[in-house]
């Protein structure tokens, strides 16, 4: 499969956007992206992408729960949409993560030690810490208004131009292309407005239905990290895929 086939582009109104309750200020710039043919031209300049990330609200501007920034918004070909993940978002996403403990525990090492909202919170804190320091973002997959997965960035390496990303989504909202998308969707999004030149995907050799995903979506397979990564008490080796500028048509 071919990437990007995303069109990127900053909005500076969010009336075009799908709803969500409790929705936006209006404030700032909005990122959407639309299927490429449907809008058509080019993306927005880095400096542009530069100065709408710079402009997010810190969280505590946004103190009433369900208030989201929405300063990011993409939506996805299949009906779900992509926005930053808040600190109101804590205690759902703390509860998506309690409902799907055993499956998520699987292959994620970090769900051990979601025992309350607590470090839920933390990640998110340290998303929105990372959209200030330009280094990436971690967003909500929603759908109809409920936060059914996430996925992000892992870090910005920009003297490199490189860029990792992880991604989850709830054990019953499995099956729909909905993570193909949204990975399709911020690959997109680090080539086109960030102009990095690589995008990498680790996972775990095991974890086929994760490593579906970059295949499908034409990344390369370059090789294998052994016991890379502690889930529990094994060590797991992980595939390494990734994508680069000049695979994108
Ligand atoms: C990894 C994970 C996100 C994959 O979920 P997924 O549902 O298989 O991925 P997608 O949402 O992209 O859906 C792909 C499935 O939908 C199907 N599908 C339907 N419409 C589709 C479309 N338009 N495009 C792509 N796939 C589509 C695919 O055939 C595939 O189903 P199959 O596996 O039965 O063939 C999920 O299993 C998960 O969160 N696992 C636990 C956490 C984890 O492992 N995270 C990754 C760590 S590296």
């Amino acid at each position: 499969m071919a990437l990007p086939q995303f069109d990127v582009r900053y909005l500076t109104d969010e009336a075009s956007m799908p709803a969500e309750s409790g929705s936006g200020d209006g404030r700032g710039a909005v990122l959407a992206h639309r299927a490429r043919g449907r809008s058509g031209g080019a993306g927005p300049s880095l400096a542009a992408a530069r100065r709408a990330s710079a402009s997010v609200p810190a969280p505590s501007e946004h103190p009433r729960k369900r208030q989201h920034s929405n300063m990011f918004r993409y939506a996805l070909p299949g009906g779900c949409f992509l926005r930053l993940l808040e600190e109101s978002d804590a205690e759902e996403l703390y509860a998506l993560v309690d409902s799907n403990r055993r499956y998520l525990e699987r292959w994620l090492p970090w769900v051990e030690n979601t025992g309350d909202a607590e470090p839920i919170l933390d990640f998110i804190r340290r998303g929105r810490k990372q959209l200030g320091d330009n280094d990436g973002f971690q967003a909500a997959i929603v759908e109809d208004a409920e936060i059914i997965g996430a996925i992000g960035f892992h870090s910005i390496d920009w003297a490199n131009r490189s860029t990792g990303i992880g991604y989850w989504l709830a054990e019953d909202r499995q099956g729909r292309g909905t993570m193909t998308e949204a990975v399709q969707a911020l690959a997109a999004h680090a080539f086109e407005v960030w102009r990095l030149n690589r995008v990498e995907i680790r996972v775990a050799v095991g974890n086929a239905r994760s490593r579906a995903i970059p295949e499908r979506l034409g990344f390369r397979e370059e090789g294998v990290l052994r016991q890379a990564e502690r889930i529990g008490e094994r060590f797991e080796d992980s595939v390494v895929y990734s994508l680069l500028a000049e695979d994108s048509p």
